[in-house]
């Protein structure tokens, strides 16, 4: 039985990088608004575990999104448990500066196998286990992929707008078999990722203030007001929203970021 508190009674749900930031935030929502079953994918094993200690239904699962042995993991997991998946969000993702003129071949696969090839290779190992019709998809994108700055960081863009494309083409091509897909688009939110990609904590939180201030609302986005849409765009009510991108950034898009660095006039 289900109401408004759990819209997730008994559905079981996958959630790449469910191991921190965003996506444990929404692994938590779904747990605690009903599901069965949440798969929270990860390589580090630890992470995860400690992750799974947040809610007795958070079920870790040791996978590289960017394999197909991953895929396979989490495929095998859920054949081992319940079998069928209702909801499986893309969040699991990671960006490296590659500036035109120094591309570093290693990384540029790395952000693209991790974000864009991963969801495609995990959506294809899965599709028989979703359940149709009514199962869920939603990808965690970026603002970045639709209102890309002059930072060095194209093919992180490029990864997040490849997202938003295999979003608008899902939801038709699978439309027919009852999956909605749609996708989350975060601007600047507190979490560890820009630690992970290497920049020192003063630096990550320089660049926190910094980005802040180019929001309508005057700050990072905390994880849970990102996660919270991911959930609401999977929960049954949605049912009649696919193929959508909802940017939740605090309104960096609209005012403009230092998005933008003036044309060098030619000689
Ligand atoms: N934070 C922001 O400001 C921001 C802005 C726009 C978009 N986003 C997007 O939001 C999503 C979540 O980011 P976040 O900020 O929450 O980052 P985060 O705290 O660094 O979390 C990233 C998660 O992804 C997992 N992950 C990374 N590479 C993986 C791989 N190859 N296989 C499996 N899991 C992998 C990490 O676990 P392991 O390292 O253990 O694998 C971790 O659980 C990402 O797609 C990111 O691009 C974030």
């Amino acid at each position: 039985m289900t109401d408004n508190s759990t819209p997730f009674a008994g559905q079981h749900v996958v959630v790449t990088g469910g191991s921190s930031g965003i996506g444990r935030a929404a692994a938590l929502i779904f747990a605690r608004q009903g599901a069965e079953t949440v798969f929270i994918t990860g390589r580090d094993a630890e992470r995860l575990k400690e992750a799974a200690t947040l809610h007795p239904n958070l079920v870790p699962v040791v996978a590289d999104v960017a394999t197909a042995e991953g895929a396979d993991a989490v495929e095998a997991a859920v054949a081992a448990g319940p079998g069928v998946v209702d909801v499986l969000v893309h969040n699991a993702g990671i960006t490296k500066k590659t500036p035109i003129g120094r591309v570093n071949m290693a990384d540029v696969m790395t952000v693209l196998g991790t974000n864009l090839i991963g969801p495609l290779l995990l959506t294809d190992r899965l599709l028989a286990r979703l359940r149709t019709p009514g199962a869920s998809i939603v990808f965690v994108t970026s603002v970045e992929g639709h209102r890309p700055p002059p930072f060095g960081s194209s093919v992180y863009a490029a990864s997040k707008a490849g997202g938003e494309a295999f979003t608008r083409a899902w939801a038709v091509e699978l439309g027919e078999k009852g999956i909605r897909v749609n996708a989350v688009a975060p601007g600047v939110t507190r979490t560890d990722a820009a630690v992970r990609a290497g920049f020192s904590p003063a630096d990550a939180q320089l660049a926190l203030e910094i980005f802040s201030q180019a929001t309508v609302a005057g700050r990072p986005g905390e994880p849970e007001e990102v996660a919270s849409w991911i959930t609401r765009l999977a929960e049954p009510g949605s049912a009649y929203v696919t193929g959508q991108v909802i940017s939740v950034d605090g309104g960096i898009e609209l005012a403009g970021l230092p998005m933008k660095r003036p044309m060098k006039p030619r000689p």
